[in-house]
C-alpha cells in the first residue's frame, strides 16, 4: 500500500529533534519546553496551522511527564503561539505566509558532530567515515606547476573540472558502463546531487517514488521542492519490485528514487534478477529514475562489487549519483551525476544558480585519488570489516536482544531495538550520547523501533555509548 505523506501534522519524534538541547537551560521542564517551542514558532520553523504531537506522544517521545507537556502547551495558549481545538489537537498559530520548514522538513540533528555544540557527547548520528590517509598524502604532493596552469584561468568549471570528469566517465567506463565525460556533472558532494535532480526535475505536487525506508538526505531534497511522496517498502532483499510494478499501473510518478546497491539505512543489496526486473520496468514505463549509488563503495564483501544497475538500461532514463565521499573523505565535498549530456547540460543550468561551480584544488586531488581508486577500496574494505566485527561482538555483549541483519555494505547497522526508539535517542541524548531514531529515514514516521547506527567508531566509544543507551 503506498499513501501520502501528511504534512501538517508533526510526529512526536521530528519534535523531539528539532527541540535539540531543550531542557540544558536551567529553567523548570514546562518553562523551557514551552520556551523551546515558542522559538521555533517564532523561527516559522514550525509553520502556521501545523498540528502538533498529542501531550501523551510528545511526553512519551521526550521521556518526561504528561504534565510536563501539559503545562508547556497551556503556556504557549496563553502567549497566543497554539490554539488548541477539541479533538482536533493543538494548532500552531504562527505568521500566516511565512517561509519556514513544513513539519517534516527539519534538518536537525544531522552531521550533530558538526555544529560545534555537543562537545562532551558521544555522537552516533554520521555515518560518514573518517578520511584516507592518502587524501593528506595527494593534498601535500601538489607542487607549484601543478596548479599554475589552473590559476591562470578564472576557475570556473560549473559542469566540473575536466581532468576530474574524465577520470569518473572512465571509472564508469572501466566498470563496463562506455561513458563520455560530457554525461557527468561533478557536483558538491552527492547531497547536492539530489537536490540538483529534485529542483531540476520535480515541481510542487509531483509525485515522488522513494523506497521506504530510505536515505534522509533525499527525503529532504525532495520535500523541500513540494514533491508527493509515495513510498515503497523494501523486502528482505531490497526494493520490492513487485509492489512498484503494481503501484506504476495505477500512478504516473515524475521520478523514482532507489539505492538497489548497499541501500541506505538497511544495508540491502538487490539480487540480480530483481535488479533487471527493475530495469524492464522503469523501461516499459519510461520512468526518469535516479540511482544513489554511493554506497557502492563501501562493500562488506569485496566479491559483491557489481557495475552500477544504471548500466543495464544502456541510453535509458537514468541518472546514477556518486560520491568521493564514502571511498575517500566526505570533507572533499565532491559527488557526481552520470546521465545523458543532454540532462547533465540542464543539471550544469541550475548548478550554476546554486554555487557557480565546485572548489578547483578539491576537484584535482579527488581526480588523482580516483587514479587509486583499486588501492582505497581495499583499505576501506578492510576497516569497515574489522569495524563490523568488533561492533556485533560490542552489541551482542551490551544490547544481546537487539536484532539485525548484517549488511551488504554502507557504514551503518539498522537495528530493531525492541522499543520506542525515538525515547531510547531522546534518553541517550541526556546521557551524552546522540543516535539516529529510524522515523528520520521514513516517509511516514514509521520505524519507530529502528535506529541507524555507524558500526565504524572506535570499540571503546562505541561500547560506551551503547552502554549509555541501556
Ligand atoms: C545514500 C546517500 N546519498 C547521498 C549521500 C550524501 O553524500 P555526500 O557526502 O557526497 O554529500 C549519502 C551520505 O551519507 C548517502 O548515504
Amino acid at each position: 500500500m503506498s499513501t501520502r505523506a501528511a504534512d501538517s501534522r508533526v510526529e512526536a519524534a521530528t519534535l523531539c529533534r528539532l527541540l535539540g538541547d531543550w531542557s540544558d537551560t536551567g529553567r523548570t521542564l514546562p518553562d523551557a519546553l514551552a520556551a523551546a517551542i515558542g522559538a521555533l514558532v517564532e523561527a516559522s520553523v514550525l509553520r502556521d496551522g501545523a498540528i502538533l504531537p498529542s501531550q501523551r506522544a510528545l511526553a512519551d517521545a521526550l521521556g518526561v511527564s504528561r504534565v510536563t507537556v501539559a503545562e508547556a502547551y497551556e503556556m504557549l495558549g496563553t502567549a497566543d503561539l497554539l490554539a488548541a481545538r477539541q479533538g482536533s489537537g493543538s494548532r500552531v498559530r504562527g505568521r500566516p505566509g511565512a517561509t519556514g520548514w513544513g513539519s517534516s522538513n527539519t534538518t536537525e540533528g544531522r552531521l550533530a558532530s558538526h555544529t560545534g555544540h555537543q562537545t562532551h557527547s558521544i555522537d552516533l548520528t554520521s555515518g560518514a567515515l573518517p578520511g584516507l590517509p592518502m587524501v593528506a598524502e595527494t593534498l601535500a604532493s601538489l607542487r607549484a606547476e601543478d596548479l599554475a596552469d589552473l590559476v591562470s584561468g578564472d576557475g570556473y568549471y560549473p559542469a566540473g573540472l575536466p581532468v576530474l570528469r574524465a577520470a569518473i566517465a572512465d571509472r564508469y567506463t572501466r566498470e563496463g558502463w562506455p561513458t563520455d565525460p560530457d554525461e557527468v556533472l561533478v557536483t558538491g558532494g552527492a547531497q547536492q546531487a539530489v537536490w540538483l535532480i529534485a529542483h531540476t526535475f520535480v515541481s510542487s505536487g509531483d509525485e515522488v517514488v522513494v523506497e521506504e525506508p530510505t536515505y534522509r538526505g533525499s527525503l529532504e531534497a525532495f520535500r523541500a521542492c513540494g514533491a508527493r511522496l509515495l513510498a515503497v517498502p523494501m523486502g528482505p532483499h531490497g526494493l520490492d519490485v513487485s509492489h512498484l510494478a503494481r503501484l506504476l499501473e495505477s500512478r504516473q510518478p515524475r521520478l523514482l528514487y532507489v539505492q538497489p546497491t548497499a541501500h541506505n539505512p538497511t544495508g540491502v543489496t538487490l539480487p540480480q534478477p530483481e535488479r533487471r526486473r527493475l530495469a524492464e520496468l522503469v523501461r516499459r514505463h519510461e520512468l526518469l529514475t535516479v540511482e544513489d549509488s554511493c554506497t557502492a563503495d563501501v562493500l562488506l564483501d569485496r566479491g559483491s562489487r557489481r557495475p552500477p544497475w544504471g548500466s543495464l538500461l544502456p541510453g535509458g532514463p537514468v541518472l546514477t549519483i556518486g560520491t568521493a565521499s564514502k571511498l575517500l573523505w566526505g570533507g572533499l565535498r565532491v559527488g557526481w551525476i552520470r546521465g545523458s549530456a543532454g540532462a547533465v547540460t540542464r543539471l550544469t543550468e541550475a548548478r550554476k544558480a546554486v554555487d557557480m561551480a565546485g572548489p578547483v584544488l578539491d576537484q584535482l586531488v579527488t581526480a588523482r585519488l580516483l587514479a587509486r581508486a583499486d588501492e582505497a577500496l581495499a583499505e576501506r574494505h578492510a576497516q569497515l570489516a574489522t569495524s563490523l566485527e568488533r561492533a556485533s561482538d560490542v552489541l551482542a555483549e551490551v544490547h544481546p536482544d537487539w536484532t539485525w541483519t548484517p549488511p551488504s555494505g554502507g557504514t551503518g547497522l539498522w537495528v530493531d531495538t525492541g522499543t520506542d526508539a525515538v525515547a531510547l535517542a531522546e534518553r541517550g541524548r541526556r546521557h551524552g550520547v546522540r543516535v539516529v531514531p529510524g522515523p528520520t529515514s521514513s516517509v511516514f514516521g514509521s520505524f519507530g523501533t529502528h535506529l541507524r547506527l555507524p558500526y565504524w567508531h572506535p570499540a571503546d566509544q562505541f561500547r560506551e555509548g551503547l552502554r549509555r543507551l541501556r
